[in-house]
């Protein structure tokens, strides 16, 4: 999502700084995600921060991957809220990550940040799901405890966010589709929630430029839907006419297979953005068979480009 982020508000003119553990280019700047240092030199004068750092989520959850999904999230939102906090000049707006996860798995009705049903206790789901929803809490908690009496503060509920970026999701579900394995997972009831790139930026403006925002705030597309429905939308973008079902006990031998966890693909995740659709946010793709199409035709292409407006950022 950085390389999104970078690749779009680059484009728009706008100076972009990276913190990140392994600079490279002349526009990154070190930092271990959990101390303080020079880089804070670059959140100092900034107009704004986003902070995306955290351990990648597809893995498997052994209690080492949890402990580290857990601490690169929780400590580095931490330093980034001192960093602010000690600022002479501090960022008007600081967008924090977050994740749709925090909601419960539900079927039953969608989940806006009004009325949504924080997950962690649910029954009938594996105990250790509540782990995702814990890491959620404490990482947005660690946003709201902090000391930034100047800068507004966002927290960025989003969902899977698609893009035809290699090694992405949009690009690994297409993986299996092109199999023939985009079929119905354990019975495909479970709901996908998702969000096209060029939107995800266009709401990262949006959120950048409303003054009037600030809190959690869902950063998902209105039309969620039942995994089956997703995916046969899918094979349809890519022209893949079948997708072999696979059973929840299929699903654990790929995802141990891909080094992920089912998780990821059994939970019901019904999120919809009640709070920007509020402000007058207007999606351009509001339906998962239009982005699919799009995004295939930018991954044949070869093309990754989105567009957008906004100031500089980190993270
Ligand atoms: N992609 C999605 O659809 C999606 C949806 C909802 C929420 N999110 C959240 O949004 C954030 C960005 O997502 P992404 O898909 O772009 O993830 P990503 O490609 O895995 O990037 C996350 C970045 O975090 C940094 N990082 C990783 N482990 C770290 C650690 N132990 N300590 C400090 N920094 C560490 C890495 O930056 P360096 O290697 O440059 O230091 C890495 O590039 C993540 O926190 C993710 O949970 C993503």
């Amino acid at each position: 999502m950085g390389t999104v982020l970078n690749r779009a508000l680059t484009a728009a003119g706008h100076e972009v700084v990276v913190l990140t553990r392994r600079p490279v280019g002349p526009d990154e700047v070190h930092w271990d995600g959990r101390s303080p240092g020079p880089w804070t030199g670059a959140i100092d004068g900034s107009d704004v921060v986003i902070n995306l750092a955290g351990r990648s989520v597809s893995c498997r959850y052994t209690p080492a991957n949890l402990r580290v999904m857990m601490d690169s999230r929780v400590l580095s939102t931490r330093v980034v809220g001192e960093a602010i906090g000690a600022a002479a000049r501090p960022p008007r707006v600081w967008l924090q990550m977050s994740t749709a996860t925090v909601y419960a798995h539900r079927f039953d009705a969608p989940n806006d940040e009004a009325a949504g049903v924080i997950g962690g206790t649910e029954p009938a789901v594996p105990g250790y799901w509540s782990y995702s929803v814990d890491i959620a809490k404490a990482w947005e908690r660690e946003q709201e405890r902090a000391a930034a009496p100047h800068t507004r503060k966002v927290a960025l509920r989003s969902a899977m966010v698609m893009s035809p970026d290699r090694g992405g999701v949009f690009d690994v579900l297409s993986w299996l589709a092109r199999l023939g394995l985009g079929g119905p997972v354990a019975g495909g009831a479970q709901y996908v929630s998702w969000i096209h790139d060029h939107d995800f930026v266009r709401a990262v403006e949006f959120l950048v430029d409303r003054d009037d925002l600030a809190g959690p705030v869902n950063l998902a597309a209105p039309e969620p839907l039942p995994q089956r429905a997703f995916m046969r939308a899918l094979r349809t973008a890519w022209r893949v006419p079948v997708g072999l079902p696979a059973t929840r006990w299929m699903a654990e031998v790929g995802a141990l297979a891909l080094r992920s966890d089912t998780e990821l693909l059994l939970k019901s995740r019904r999120v919809v953005p009640g709070r920007l659709l509020e402000a007058g946010f207007a999606f351009t793709y509001p339906r998962w068979p239009e982005a699919a199409r799009d995004l295939a035709r930018r991954r044949r292409g070869g093309r990754r480009g989105t567009s957008g407006p906004v100031r500089a950022s980190t993270g």
